[in-house]
């Protein structure tokens, strides 16, 4: 067990899903009361009695919701400020995929994507700032995609969201450094996580033992991975980064 994220009350949204589990699972290793956030509650179940019977005296609590709902980010706040205290860490990691070329883009998929990727993180940023600030010391840190750099064809969709977090990101740095918050952003590569696994429909050690060419480590990434960034740029280690893009691509950019 360390102690980078001691005693911080920390909110993770997608915190059921691949990343956002291993960051969820990583926060508590690191001594941080965490708030796991999505609507699937069978993931959810499972993810909070993995990491409450592994980690010790681990601080969680699970909350089941939609995050691009009506009042998601009035109630992530409220029930974290309720069981935990004010919000000092925010990974804003919920995140869904359209595979629609632009040409064939539905307007519906449009606003599906733009509620989930954009918007419930824009919306739960702001609920959450009021105690980042108190905090003086506040962490965002929001999960956007190597493809927000580059293009690709099929998924246009979620690649301009996952530029517009960038974006976000930049302007919300710029915005809330003379309130103490630092905010960051982390462009996975391909990671190995459910979503990829029920997509391929391929066992997962199948998966993490083929080779890929799109990066010079040349195989996924293991959620872990990525969730050890996103410690980092919560943690005070970072103090002096924001308004930073962090490519964890297994050396894809350089490609
Ligand atoms: N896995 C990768 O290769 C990869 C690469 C680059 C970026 N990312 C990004 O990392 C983040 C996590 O991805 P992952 O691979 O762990 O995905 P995942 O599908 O395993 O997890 C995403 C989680 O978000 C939850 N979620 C989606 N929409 C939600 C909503 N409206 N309300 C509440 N919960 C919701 C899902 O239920 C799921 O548990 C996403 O933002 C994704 O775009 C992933």
């Amino acid at each position: 067990m360390g102690k980078r994220l001691d005693g911080r009350v920390a909110v993770i949204t997608g915190g059921a899903g691949g990343i956002g589990a291993a960051t969820g699972r990583l926060f508590c290793e690191e001594g941080a009361r965490v708030v796991l956030a999505d609507r699937d509650a069978a993931a959810m179940q499972a993810v909070a009695a993995e990491i409450r019977a592994t980690v010790p005296g681990a601080a969680l609590l699970d909350l089941v919701l939609d995050t691009a709902g009506e009042d998601a980010a009035a109630r992530i706040i409220a029930e974290t400020r309720r069981v935990f205290g004010p919000v000092e860490v925010l990974v804003n990691n919920a995140g869904i995929r359209a595979y629609e070329p632009l040409a064939e883009a539905k307007t519906e998929t449009w606003h599906e994507i733009l509620a989930v990727n954009l918007l419930s993180h824009a919306q739960l940023t702001r609920a959450a700032l009021p105690d980042l600030r108190a905090s003086g010391r506040g962490s965002i840190v929001n999960i956007a995609s190597t493809h927000a750099v580059n293009p690709r064809p099929g998924l246009g969709q979620y690649d301009a969201t996952k530029a517009a977090i960038l974006s976000l990101t930049r302007t919300l740095a710029f915005e809330e450094a003379a309130h103490g918050i630092r905010v960051n952003a982390v462009c996975p590569g391909l990671t190995l996580t459910p979503f990829h696994v029920r997509r391929l429909g391929r066992g997962r050690e199948d998966l993490a033992a083929e080779r890929v060419d799109n990066c010079l480590l040349q195989r996924w990434a293991d959620p872990r991975e990525i969730a050890f960034p996103i410690l980092w740029l919560a943690s005070d280690e970072a103090s002096y980064v924001t308004g930073a893009t962090f490519m964890v691509d297994g050396g894809q950019k350089v490609l």
